[in-house]
Order: C-alpha cells, then sequence, then structure tokens
C-alpha cells in the first residue's frame, strides 16, 4: 500500500505562505517525480481555495482540517463538507485531539461529522488516541475501541473503504515525545483487528491506518519502514518546507 502523508498545518499559514508553500512543493514533487507516497496538505479553512489552485492537475491533495455535519442553514461560523467539496478538498479531519479537547467535540459528533464528508464523496481522516493518562493507566485498547465503535456507527463496510483512519496518540501530539513503531504497530494491529470484526477481512487488509503525533524527519524513516504503519499525519515538522520533504522522502522503501 502507498503511504499517505498528511500536513495538519493547524491555525497557521495565511494566504501568501499558503501559496507558497504549496507551489514550492508541487515544483519539487514534479521535479524529483515523487510518486511512492500520496501527499494531502491541510491548511486553514481561509487557505483552501487558494492552496488548490496552486496544486489542480498536481499528484498533491487538499484536505481540510474540520467540517460541520449539517449541508446548510443558520450555523454562524460554520462550514459544509459541500462547501469544502467546492474549494477542491478530497479529504477532511474528523476528530482530531485538538478538536475533541477544545471545541468538546465528542464521539457522536465526529460520527456526524464522519458520515457528512462521506455522503459528499470526500474521504474522512478520523482521528483516535489515548490520552497520556489514558496511556499510564493502560487502557489505550479500550479506549480506541470505543472511539472505533462510535465514530463508524452507522458507516457501511463499501462507505468505511474511504475513510483513513490517524492513530494519534494525544500524549504524543506536539510534545516531541513520538510513540515508538513498536507501539505504534501495536495499535494498528488492534484497530485492523478491530476493523475486521465489524466489517471483514477484506475491508481490514484495505483500510489505511496512519499514525501522527511528534513526526520528524529523524523519527519518519524508522515509523515508515514498518508495513503496518500506512503513512503520517504530519503537524510541526509540516510548516516547513524542508523537513516535510525529508518526511515526504522517508516513506521511501
Ligand atoms: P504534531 O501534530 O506532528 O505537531 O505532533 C500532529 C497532529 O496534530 O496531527
Amino acid at each position: 500500500m502507498r503511504k499517505l502523508i498528511v500536513a495538519n498545518w493547524k491555525m497557521n499559514k495565511g494566504i501568501v505562505q499558503s501559496q507558497q508553500f504549496a507551489e514550492e512543493l508541487r515544483e519539487y514533487t514534479e521535479k524529483h517525480k515523487i510518486t511512492h507516497c500520496e501527499i494531502v496538505i491541510c491548511p486553514p479553512y481561509t487557505s483552501l481555495e487558494a492552496v488548490h489552485r496552486k496544486l489542480d492537475g498536481s499528484s498533491i491533495a487538499v484536505g481540510a482540517q474540520n467540517v460541520f455535519y449539517e449541508t446548510s442553514g443558520a450555523f454562524t461560523g460554520e462550514v459544509s463538507a459541500g462547501m469544502l467539496k467546492s474549494c477542491g478538498c478530497e479529504y477532511v479531519i474528523t476528530g482530531h485531539s485538538e478538536r475533541r479537547s477544545y471545541f468538546h467535540e465528542t464521539d457522536a459528533i465526529i460520527n456526524k461529522k464522519v458520515m457528512a464528508v462521506l455522503d459528499e464523496g470526500l474521504k474522512p481522516i478520523l482521528c483516535i488516541g489515548e490520552t497520556l493518562q489514558e496511556h499510564e493507566d493502560k487502557i489505550t485498547e479500550a479506549v480506541i475501541e470505543e472511539q472505533i465503535n462510535h465514530c463508524l456507527a452507522h458507516i457501511d463496510s463499501d462507505s468505511v473503504r474511504n475513510i483513513v483512519i490517524a492513530y494519534e496518540p494525544v500524549w504524543a501530539i506536539g510534545t516531541g515525545k513520538n510513540a515508538t513503531p513498536h507501539q505504534v504497530e501495536h495499535a494498528h494491529n488492534f484497530i485492523r483487528r478491530k476493523i475486521k470484526k465489524i466489517y471483514n477481512e477484506d475491508v481490514a487488509n484495505n483500510i489505511r491506518i496512519i499514525y501522527g503525533g511528534s513526526i520528524t524527519p529523524d523519527n519518519a524513516s524508522d515509523l515508515f519502514s514498518s508495513n503496518t504503519i500506512n503513512g503520517g499525519l504530519v503537524g510541526g515538522a509540516s510548516l516547513e518546507l524542508e523537513s516535510f520533504i525529508q518526511i515526504i522522502n522517508s516513506a521511501k522503501k
């Protein structure tokens, strides 16, 4: 399976910086014929269309960092999946731990968002993962099992194939403390077994499970050398073109 490398810029970069990054990344990938992995850039809402214009016709896709689950109406400040599609988005991050903790998103809300994204024919990147306390209490499996059960409720086996699961242990996000490849493999294998139980073996073998949490050029090769880790969701290290390119190149076999 080709690795999926996703840049999550979070609340960083205005239009000018976003366009410049997109242009330079496109130039690099075209010049060096980068085809070993699939790349997705998730800028803030305000830069989506500008980045899409710069990347249109390239092999790099655009994604959003969030979405609201209603299609339209009186929801001041919110953005629907259809609106994201009209900006050129193919992917939408749902259930990021920062959304869960700062904006009180529950698994039930995230489930609605995942369904809204699928209804528009876009691909959700569903984030799950345990907190530091849960990690220390050794209840990681129970936590991610619960998240999967609720976030994937009402989603059938045809639709689930369009979902990317991002395992992001909360204690590793933005902390500089990445999970080890061994820890990630363990969690990914658990997630795949769980998907097999809910759906079937074919779905489980083909669903993409990526890792996120303090990925850097220094640890990316180790993480990506594992076949059970199908790519990465990169926050801080995706903000600088050079480090993001190094991470992309780490996904080469
Ligand atoms: P980080 O963020 O790479 O800065 O830890 C990852 C994420 O939040 O998706």
